[in-house]
């Protein structure tokens, strides 16, 4: 830590270009932004870089259904995505695009020096093809029939229902998911990187290590231990056309497999950045140029970071990665988010209606150096802002500066009483320690630690009590004194907790009237200075807004099923007469339908909702139960043509409380809304609360 100036290159996993930022994505980012702030903070030359990963089948086959070029799609994600990030006050020195020219430029080459080292090799595989959309189909887009258990409506790679894993070309009645078609057996050339003869670089790549560190955490290693036992198999890093990503030099009709040129974007990002800034790329990226490279990774792609990317690199005449830093993944309250839950939060829906630090206060609090999950609980989320960084941090400049402003002209005093001195020197002397946590990714601890520190502070202020001081005429020097302390103990809280509170860190500084805080700062005192007025920086955390936060976020599902009236800006809906073609959902498991808990219903009575303009209560007999259901159907249906009918409903849906009373499930309907709905109807002698699956 000391003196020697420091040279990192910083990397996050190149978000998808076909999808929302989610607060699943943040916890990554944020965690990388954190260390990169720390990093700048203590003067080291840093540099954070990240791009959209561009490429592959998923992107082209979505800008074909908005009717778009795959480049106007991966321009907006592009804009959107820069703009979350930044909204998270995450601060990339550079945020690129895995399509860009430096990118084709390093992966073309990258793919021909390692074609030159022997470890490409062309083969002839059997693959499946879609004889009506004339490409071939990635597993994903396949179903069928699994050879082991039978259970239809299987994926080409894997069986939810019993597990197994097999080739796309051993399911049974497959069809393809993009057109419907059978799928044909079609032969083609694969260009192959030859993973399984890099095994001795990449044990010794682990086993060396960087300055004798491994350059992976014990869990990740006990991973790799296991894919080595089980043998290195050889990558297939070929598609063919029609394929959106970097033809193969030489190969014409054959692309690169994104997962090739998307680590490469780290680079690419970084050579803009050096372009732009005059900066020594060779320094970063060349065999032992005295820097370091670090990639925060979440645990799902840590076989592409530790197996594949070193070896490409190693094998091209690159480095290799310092250290790979791997995290778990997140839940919400408890549970894999969801979007019939509402935890399903995109980073924009979050900005609506929570500040950005708070997401990343709670987050730091429980992140650590491990692989382990971790859980954003709302209520414990709530409690922790408003008490620790509402109730502990923040209130010691609101119960101290509003006496130096009005009592002493915004003047601090002097720290002139041994005992004042101790307790600032003791919070001082945490600025090692906080360090270290820093650096190792142990933010939970350090959290803990300041919190820790602003209750001593708090205690200190309770045992001097100011307000009394302030009163007394002979005792308002001694007020200013221990006004004084206080803020500078706020100061090196505040300085404390800029990594992970950058916005509100720079606020401080502006009240107490300094230049921006550097870690050596810590050792500094604040003394017969002036400050401006102090201002409430944050405002405590209402459950109403969490309960909106939600609400809003279950509005796509909601809009679909038309089961409530609001709209996320309070605009109607616009009824529609061709519906727009709606991209299918995220792939859920055979698991998760059955979560959901569909009956056969009679609707027994429907009645107008007085002050609702599109909502209908409806009575639903489930055979014996009955359900009280606002339904969001009256632009299409009269009360009176309902009751007798019979339809679906979700049984188990949580009650949720509107403004007219409370709703007890959900009954299905198709189309966008307005006179385009369809109440959905169980074929005849169906009876209510027969179960649908
Ligand atoms: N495009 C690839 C990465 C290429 S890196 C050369 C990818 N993209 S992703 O958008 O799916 O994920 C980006 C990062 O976010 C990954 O590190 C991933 O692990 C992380 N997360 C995505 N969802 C997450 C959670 N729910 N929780 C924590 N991290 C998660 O993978
Ligand atoms: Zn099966």
């Amino acid at each position: 830590m000391n003196g020697e100036k420091r040279r990192i290159l910083v990397t996050s996993a190149l978000p998808y270009a076909n999808g929302a930022i989610h607060i699943g994505h943040l916890v990554e980012y944020i965690q990388t932004d954190i260390w990169v702030r720390f990093q700048k903070l203590c003067g080291h030359e840093c540099y954070y870089v990240c791009a959209d990963d561009t490429h592959g089948t998923p992107v082209m086959l979505r800008a074909e259904q908005e009717g778009i070029p795959p480049e106007t799609l991966i321009e907006r994600m592009h804009a959107e995505h820069l703009r979350d990030f930044g909204d998270f006050l995450i601060d990339f020195d550079n945020y690129y695009s895995t399509n860009s020219e430096e990118n084709r430029r390093l992966a073309q080459d990258i793919y021909l020096r390692l074609k030159a080292a022997g470890l490409i090799e062309v083969r002839t595989i059997e693959q499946l093809y879609d004889p009506v959309k004339e490409m071939f189909l990635p597993d994903r887009y396949i179903k069928g029939e699994c050879p082991r258990c039978h259970a239809p409506d299987q994926y080409g790679d894997a069986c939810e229902s019993c597990g197994a894993t097999y080739n796309p070309t051993e399911l049974l009645h497959p069809v393809s998911v993009i057109s419907g078609a059978r799928p044909v057996k079609r032969a083609s050339e694969h260009h192959f990187f030859l993973l399984s003869r890099c095994r001795d670089f990449l044990e010794d790549w682990i086993r060396r290590g960087y300055r004798g560190d491994s350059p992976l955490q014990p869990e990740a290693m006990n991973k790799l231990e296991e894919w080595f036992a089980a043998g290195l198999k050889d990558w297939d890093i070929s598609r063919d056309a029609p394929y959106f990503g970097f033809e193969i030099p030489g190969a014409p009709g054959k692309y690169l497999y994104v997962w090739l040129d998307a680590p490469v974007g780290y680079m690419a990002s970084f050579l803009n950045l050096c372009r732009r800034e005059g900066l020594d790329f060779d320094a970063f990226w060349k065999p032992d140029g005295g820097t370091e490279l670090y990639h925060f990774i979440g645990k799902d792609i840590l076989y592409f970071h530790a197996l594949f990317w070193p070896a490409m690199l190693h094998f091209s005449g690159y480095r290799t990665p310092s250290r790979l830093f791997v995290h778990g993944f997140l839940t919400v309250n408890g549970q894999k988010m969801s979007k019939s839950r509402g935890t399903f939060i995109t980073a924009r829906t979050y900005l609506e209606h929570l500040r950005p630090e708070f997401l990343r206060y709670y987050f730091a609090a429980k992140l650590s150096d491990r692989i382990e999950d971790l859980d954003l609980n709302l209520d414990d989320f709530m409690a922790r802002i408003n008490s620790d960084l509402i109730g502990k941090y923040l209130n010691i400049a609101s119960r101290s500066a509003g006496f130096i402003t009005k009592t002493f002209g915004g003047r601090l005093g002097d720290l002139a009483c041994t005992e004042d001195r101790a307790v600032v020197t003791a919070c001082q002397e945490a600025a090692e320690e906080l360090a270290a946590l820093y650096e190792q990714r142990r933010y939970g601890e350090a959290v803990r630690r300041i919190m820790e520190l602003a209750d001593r502070a708090n205690a200190y202020i309770n045992e001097h009590e100011p307000w009394k001081l302030v009163k007394k005429e002979d005792r308002q020097a001694r007020a200013q004194e221990v006004c004084t302390t206080a803020l500078n103990l706020f100061r090196l809280l505040t300085l404390y907790l800029k990594p992970i509170l950058p916005g509100i860190a720079a606020e401080v500084e502006t009240f107490l009237d300094i230049p921006p805080l550097r870690w050596q700062d810590s050792r500094a005192l604040l003394a017969g200075t002036t400050i401006r007025p102090y201002r409430h920086l944050a405002r405590r955390i209402e459950a109403a807004q969490l309960q909106a936060l939600l609400a809003d976020s279950r509005e796509d599902l909601d809009a679909q099923q038309s089961e409530h009236t609001r709209t996320r800006h309070g605009q109607a809906q616009q009824p529609r007469s061709a519906p727009p073609a709606e991209p299918i959902a995220e792939t859920i498991s055979i698991d998760d339908f059955a979560k959901i808990d569909l009956r056969v219903a009679r609707i027994v009575a429907a009645e107008d909702v007085p002050g609702a303009d599109k909502l209908l209560r409806l009575t639903l007999d489930l055979g014996g139960e009955t359900r009280n259901v606002f339904a969001g159907i009256k632009s299409k249906y009269q009360p009176e043509e309902l009751v007798g009918r019979y339809t679906v409903m979700v049984a188990n849906l949580a009650p949720r409380k509107m403004r007219f009373g409370v709703s007890e499930g959900m009954v299905l309907a198709a189309g966008p809304g307005g006179k385009d709905l369809w109440l959905i109807q169980p074929e005849e002698g169906a009876q209510p609360g027969m179960r649908v699956k």
